[in-house]
């Protein structure tokens, strides 16, 4: 893959989130002028290693850690104004510069509550058996709800117009008291002129930032500036694509980029589709590759598959290309990116799921039925494994044949060619492939 070539590019997950996009947007941002966050809010987690330093990105876009780039959090997204002046502050403190000309924010993004996440703990807290989707408790689902609903959503253009917005707050809260009474039998209650005087003084810190990121990207693109759009979460969780209910409340899928970022999908010219070499999800919903055993907790700890956003345990499977290649279908990638290649180094086997069988049928695509998902038997080729250590490979060709074989496969079931291979997680721990044979 070369990356002076891409074009306007999305980065976007095939599975349920956690597959390494951060490190994919981290090397592709030196040759971008923009990172973009389009979708979702706190929820995601990206981890950048750059040299000995570690860092977490929650609602910044991954370019931040590079000089140069301009990074936006457009309209689509949900924002915590809490945590995004915290994450910048830790960033500061760190000597990460940022200013108004390395970060910009929508006006048209939604702005997450503390009730937001109260509700969405005790929705969580409530709910019996598989009714618990397992979130990142970021109050995403609730905010995303009241977008939706329009009478109780507040977006960041709405900060700046105080007697509006304590008007709208206290409408806004004396319903949400009254939820948590009625619904969630709890005796805690917000105060509506305290929310208004506290958010305002976030929309003070944030001003500088803030603007219409249509008008901007529109600009930069007009400018010839090369602009990355950095997925969060994954295709299998998005609200409309995904393995519903078990899912997110955004659209992480092709389609969310052009609505979430305001822009036309004819923008894009180039869709990377980043893929783990075996699957995660965390949190609920149904995982037929699941590996309950050794092997699972082995790759788990190879992997460090641990959340970002909640330090949460990663549930562990083999590589499910029934649910990849659906994913690719609603991404249609120009190229993939294979993580974590040197994560199943030292098995002698590797194993892949082809089909599903359920009741004797064969499935060759993801069902909408997730509770039907969680009774299928997962169909799986083996291939053999591989040994050496594969951190220190940086050209395909250096790969052992069995890896390649097993990237080759990958490449062939999803119909899109590999350009890049993670083999560990700094930076330079990376092939660049230009051809796979
Ligand atoms: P929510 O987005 O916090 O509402 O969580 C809904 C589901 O999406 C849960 O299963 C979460 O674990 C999952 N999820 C949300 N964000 C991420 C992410 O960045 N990576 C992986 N899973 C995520």
């Amino acid at each position: 893959m070369r990356f002076d070539r891409l074009g306007h590019t999305c980065v976007i997950g095939l599975q349920w989130g956690d597959e390494g996009k951060g490190k994919v947007v981290d090397l592709l941002t030196e040759h971008f002028d923009a990172s973009v966050r389009y979708s979702g809010g706190a929820n995601a987690g990206h981890t950048v290693l750059v040299g000995r330093e570690k860092f977490a990105l929650h609602q910044l876009p991954s370019g931040i850690l590079r000089e140069g780039v301009l990074n936006i959090i457009t309209g689509g997204t949900v924002i915590d104004p809490a945590v995004l002046l915290g994450e910048i502050a830790s960033l500061r403190d760190r000597g990460v510069r940022v200013d108004a000309n390395r970060l910009r924010i929508s006006d048209r993004a939604h702005v997450v509550f503390p009730y937001h996440r109260r509700e969405d703990v005790l929705a969580e807290g409530a709910a019996r058996g598989d009714g618990k989707i397992g979130t990142t408790a970021r109050g995403i689902g609730p905010c995303y709800a009241d977008k939706m609903n329009r009478h109780r959503a507040i977006r960041i253009c709405d900060l700046y117009r105080p007697a509006k917005l304590r008007e709208r707050l206290s409408a806004i809260v004396a319903h949400k008291n009254a939820l948590m009474r009625s619904v969630y039998s709890s005796d805690e209650t917000f105060d509506a002129a305290k929310l208004a005087d506290e958010y305002m003084e976030f929309a003070g810190q944030l001003r500088s930032f803030v603007c219409d990121t249509t008008v901007l990207l529109a600009e930069l693109a007009k400018a010839g500036k090369r602009i990355l759009f950095e997925g969060a979460q994954g295709a299998l969780l998005d609200i409309d694509h995904g393995t519903y209910p078990y899912v997110t409340s955004s659209s992480c899928t092709g389609g969310g980029v052009a609505s979430g970022a305001g822009v036309s999908s004819a923008m894009l010219q180039s869709r990377i589709g980043v893929i783990k070499a075996y699957s995660t999800r965390v949190g609920s919903g149904p995982f037929p590759t699941e590996l309950r055993d050794g092997v699972g907790d082995t790759i788990r700890e190879r992997g460090g598959e641990y959340g970002t956003t909640t330090g949460r345990p990663r549930r562990i499977g083999w590589l499910d290309l029934v649910a990849a290649r659906y994913a690719a279908l609603l991404v249609a990638p120009t190229h993939l990116a294979l993580l974590h290649l040197d994560t199943l180094s030292g098995f002698e086997h590797v194993h892949i799921c082809t089909a599903y069988r359920y009741g004797g049928e064969l499935l060759n695509t993801l069902p909408a039925d997730a509770y039907l998902l969680e009774e299928v038997e997962p169909i799986f080729e083996t291939l053999p494994g591989w040994n050496s250590d594969l951190r220190g490979v940086r050209r395909f060709a250096d790969l052992p044949e069995t890896a390649k074989a097993f990237v080759r496969r990958i490449s062939s079931e999803i119909g899109a060619p590999v350009g890049l291979i993670g083999v560990g997680p700094e930076r330079d721990q990376t092939i660049l492939v230009e051809d796979m044979s």
